[in-house]
């Protein structure tokens, strides 16, 4: 995503901060130990801070979502600073569009919101590896991630000398609007326990963002927590959630740290979801107490998440909850304002509770946006996965005698198409077992579906009927990697070797389908409907082409309803809108914002890569998706309750 030159002319900003006048006012942020605050400007100052990530919300939307941030009467943004969106490949550093963190810091001083800064390198908030490169694993995968491994730092200082540097020049003391930078990220959960390297990132901050920046670490409010996460010379803070007793949860705090504001550096008003369990929602009566009982005590509190937003594209983490759980597309998390950037009835409690603490901008008390239902969309199969062995969609194969992980062959996210030609007399049925899958794989023998095995469900062996020289394949998809705890070195593809009968196989071949370059999409645009009916459990790619009857500034955002469909990938316009998952639940519908769309006359297109089953099986006519204009995140899965309890995730 591209910010158009317009946009930035319409919000009146030349791109740079206006740093003459910040100067004459003599600027400083700091920690007043006597008096259990912080000064700014030589006057007391308490913040109610709410996170966006930028990378989850789309460029076109940061002035609208902040200004209602604003509205809401919070002083302060915060975000994290993810390391793998800005640096996709060793050295090869991205700052444009959705990235373009410099214009994020500008806008939240035009909206006279100050940034608490959170750039880890590690930050979880359930992206895929927890926001470090994928390629840490291609480079050295014996690197020890999070610790002060030669290998892992020299990484760190090269991308941190990159983003300190562009940092710089807005720290509050310097004219911008960032008051604190955070220090990794809850790094008292982190068994390793690297205190060389806590202490190691400290000083590069220091030495490179200078001496007098406010530095601060936070960690779940539990002694145990902290005892690793405190570092020396860092300001501790701890996060906990709604309904939790407020004077009784900031006494760890007090533990670590003798004077100085009280800070809850998330404060929980909604929680995330993950694939396959049910919808969470937190009560907005605990939230209000809570923030309220906080507030009382003069905390400084920063709520995660104000606005979730979404984790277009492969972005997503998974939890290592039950071994391995993958988080869902949407980033709603019950939110203040919901996944289209709308007020909730929660926005309304939390911004009365904080005009009781902080005086509310003169702003218009934010509404809904409109959105539209622009009907059903009927789509055609042009594809399958044999098909796409021999266009550019695929990459180059690459033989190998065992089989490689993804992060052996370079590839992030996607697919990859193990191939293997088997040798033998085989017993019929014999036992195909894939200890070292990461994350699901489909079956296939001579081309024909023979099953699922799948992570998640620890499902990794399948009884299969086959004969000397038949073609085994296994389509492994890579379902994001696990986001925190000691489980982040989340190798995927095929991790071990892969047995049949209890003999090893060999001589694979590997056809990658990354799914990442939407030119190479094009391809499919061009190809015409495709004979005969898609195979079940046997990847499918269906195209459909819309125009919408609306001019540009008539255009609203919208929701992709799939149910109907199995589990895929949608893309719009040579957008990846993310992972769907129907069938299994909760999230239902995929959030497409108004600036994915087109207007008329152009023509949207639309593709799904459908890996299971389509409705278009049996019945063409039942080849259809819809926009329509109320999202689903609640939808029904096949387990009741959650694998984890609210707010708890520290491990
Ligand atoms: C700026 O702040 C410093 C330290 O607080 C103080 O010594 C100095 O007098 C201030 N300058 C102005 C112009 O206010
Ligand atoms: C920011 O604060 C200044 C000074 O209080 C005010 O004049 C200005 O209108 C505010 N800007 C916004 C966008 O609220
Ligand atoms: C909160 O701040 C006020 C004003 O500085 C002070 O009077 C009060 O004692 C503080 N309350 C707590 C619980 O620290
Ligand atoms: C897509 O993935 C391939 C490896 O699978 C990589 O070489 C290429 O650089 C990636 N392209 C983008 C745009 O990330
Ligand atoms: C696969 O088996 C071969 C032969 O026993 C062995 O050398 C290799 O290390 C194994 N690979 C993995 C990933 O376990
Ligand atoms: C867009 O369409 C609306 C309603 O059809 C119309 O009122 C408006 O003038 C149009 N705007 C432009 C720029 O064409
Ligand atoms: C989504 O589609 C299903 C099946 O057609 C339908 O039952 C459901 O009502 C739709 N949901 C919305 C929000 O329109």
């Amino acid at each position: 995503m591209i910010v158009p030159a317009i946009l930035l002319m319409v919000c009146g900003l030349s791109g740079a901060i206006k740093k003459g006048d910040d100067l004459v006012k003599n600027r400083s942020f700091s920690i007043d130990y006597v008096n259990n605050q912080f000064v700014k400007d030589g006057e007391p100052f308490r913040y109610v801070s709410g996170a966006m990530h930028y990378f989850r919300v789309p460029v076109h939307y940061w002035p609208d979502r902040m200004r209602k941030m604003r509205a809401a009467g919070l002083n302060v943004l915060e975000t994290y600073v993810e390391w793998a969106s800005h640096e996709p490949q060793p050295g090869v550093y991205a700052f444009e569009g959705n990235l373009d963190i410099e214009y994020y810091f500008e806008l939240a001083q035009h909206f006279n919101l100050s940034v608490i800064l959170r750039p880890g390198p590690f930050i979880d908030a359930e992206r895929d590896m927890g926001g470090l490169p994928f390629w840490l694993l291609s480079v050295d995968p014996s690197i020890k991630l999070r610790t002060s491994d030669k290998s892992y730092v020299t990484h760190v200082e090269k991308w941190f000398s990159v983003l300190l540097s562009k940092i710089k020049p807005y720290l509050y003391n310097n004219g911008g609007p960032i008051v604190t930078v955070q220090v990794e990220n809850e790094y008292g959960s982190y068994s390793p326990c690297d205190r060389d390297y806590t202490s190691w990132l400290r000083d590069f901050i220091r030495q490179h963002l200078g001496k007098d920046v406010v530095l601060f670490s936070t960690d779940g409010d539990g002694d145990g927590y902290l005892q690793c996460g405190k570092i020396p010379g860092v300001y501790a803070t701890v996060d906990f959630g709604a309904g939790s007793n407020a004077v009784e949860s900031f006494k760890p705090q007090r533990h670590f740290e003798l004077a100085g504001p009280r800070v809850n550096s998330e404060f929980y008003p909604g929680w995330l979801d993950m694939w396959g369990e049910p919808h969470s929602t937190v009560d907005k009566e605990d939230v209000v107490k809570t923030l309220d009982d906080m507030l009382a005590i003069n905390a400084s509190v920063s709520m995660y998440m104000f606005h979730g937003g979404t984790s277009f594209g492969f972005t997503s983490g998974a939890l290592p909850s039950n071994t391995y759980t993958p988080c869902i597309t949407s980033y709603d998390y019950d939110a203040p304002l919901n996944e289209a950037g709308d007020p909730t009835e929660k926005y309304f409690s939390i911004r009365k509770v904080i005009s009781k603490y902080l005086p509310l901008p003169d702003f218009p008390v934010p509404v809904a946006s409109p959105k539209a239902a622009y009907g059903h969309v009927h789509l055609h199969y042009v594809a399958n996965l044999w098909d796409l062995l021999s266009t550019p969609i695929a990459g180059r194969p690459l033989q190998s005698t065992y089989p490689m992980t993804f992060e052996s062959l370079g590839q992030a996210n996607g697919y990859v198409l193990y191939c293997t030609q088997l040798r033998g007399h085989f017993p019929d049925p014999a036992l195909l077992e894939v200890k070292g899958l990461a994350d699901r794989a489909y079956l296939y023998i001579d081309m024909e579906f023979g099953g699922v095995l799948s992570r998640s469900g620890s499902l990794f062996s399948i009884p299969v009927q086959a004969t000397d020289n038949q073609n085994l394949c296994l389509l492994v998809e890579n379902q994001g990697r696990i986001a925190y705890g000691t489980g982040i070195k989340d190798f995927k593809g095929l991790t071990s070797n892969v047995t049949l009968n209890g003999h090893i196989l060999s001589s694979w071949t590997h056809h990658p389908l990354p799914f990442n370059e939407t030119g190479s999409l094009e391809w499919l645009n061009k190809i015409e409907k495709k004979r005969g009916t898609p195979i079940k459990g046997t990847m499918s790619l269906f195209t459909g082409s819309f125009a919408i009857q609306r001019n540009e500034s008539d255009l609203a955002d919208t929701f992709l309803n799939l149910s109907g469909w199995h589990k895929g990938v949608a893309f719009l316009n040579g957008i990846n809108l993310g992972r769907y998952w129907p069938v299994q639940g909760p999230q239902v519908t995929l959030y497409v914002p108004k600036n994915f769309l087109k207007a008329w006359p152009s023509k949207n297109r639309l593709i799904l890569l459908e890996q299971d089953r389509s409705p278009c099986e049996k019945n063409e006519l039942g080849c259809t998706v819809e926009f329509v204009a109320n999202p689903v995140l609640n939808g029904d899965t096949p387990v009741k309750k959650r694998s984890t309890k609210l707010f708890k995730k520290h491990v």
